[in-house]
């Protein structure tokens, strides 16, 4: 019985997708079913990670207290962050909240909500090492797949060569390991891996641009939108996301 309520579980959803490739679930299909479907990264401390098995971090609790305040249940579904664009067309998850950033070519592609947090991109490299865009010239730098790093080290003057890994993880090891000169990610995620790993010998330097930080969501479901804003704009106005962001970065990092 319960091999089938698995089977059954498993299958559906996906018979759905195929019966109705382009079809986004609007607000009244998310509310009738009761559950909502968000989708992250789970390996960008402490904004989405893992705690052993369990999903946790800033983006989880928020997305938590939204749909908490929609009534809704939250079923989370874990997505490589250079496949959660994509895979939101096709529909496998109402939003995807793993701190995207607000950029115009992404938004071709998706609406973002209102923003959770405003941030900066910002350069990490040893101690006595290539701090600032300017020392980057001739230094290897290394960032995370599709992100906004990746974008804005582009256009760092005379770089040698920008790397790319899947995950942020991956690239604080290649710097620790002398691999690459320079990491380029975000300044909360730095300063929190940084006090994690006191005695890397790397320093956060030069923060390179600023960031608005939202879920995003497919294209035209304004309802859900409005719906999942007018949440994150009371839970704001309680002090509730304000909160959160004390518990993990002791401070306040929503915009203003
Ligand atoms: N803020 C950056 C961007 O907008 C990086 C986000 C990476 N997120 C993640 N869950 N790894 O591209």
């Amino acid at each position: 019985m319960r091999f089938l309520t698995k089977l059954l579980s498993a299958v559906i959803p996906l018979s759905l997708v195929i019966a109705a490739p382009a079809q986004a679930r609007d607000w009244n299909a998310i509310k009738d079913s009761g559950t909502i479907i968000a989708a992250t990264e789970g390996a960008f401390y402490p904004f989405n990670y893992f705690e052993g098995p369990k999903l946790t971090g800033y983006e989880v609790d928020v997305a938590e207290a939204v749909a908490k305040k929609l009534g809704l249940k939250l079923e989370w579904r874990v997505v490589t962050f250079d496949a959660q664009l994509a895979s939101i067309r096709q529909d496998r998850f109402d939003f995807a909240i793993a701190s995207h950033g607000f950029t115009e070519e992404r938004a071709k592609a998706v609406d973002f909500t209102s923003p959770h947090y405003c941030t900066g991109g910002q350069i990490a490299a040893p101690k006595d090492g290539a701090l600032t865009a300017a020392a980057l010239n001739g230094k290897t730098v290394g960032v995370q797949l599709a992100t906004s790093y990746y974008d804005n080290a582009k256009k760092i003057p005379g770089l040698k060569e920008l790397k790319t890994y899947k995950a942020d993880p991956e690239v604080f090891s290649a710097l620790k390991a002398g691999k690459i000169d320079a990491w380029i990610s975000d300044k909360w995620l730095i300063k929190a891996t940084l006090e994690k790993n006191p005695d890397a010998g790397i320093a956060a330097g030069e923060q390179l641009f600023v960031e608005r930080v939202s879920a995003i969501v497919r294209k035209n479901n304004k309802e859900f939108v409005d719906k999942y804003n007018q949440a994150l704009a009371e839970l704001i106005k309680d002090g509730s996301i304000a909160a959160l962001s004390q518990k993990y970065f002791k401070a306040d990092i929503t915009c203003r």
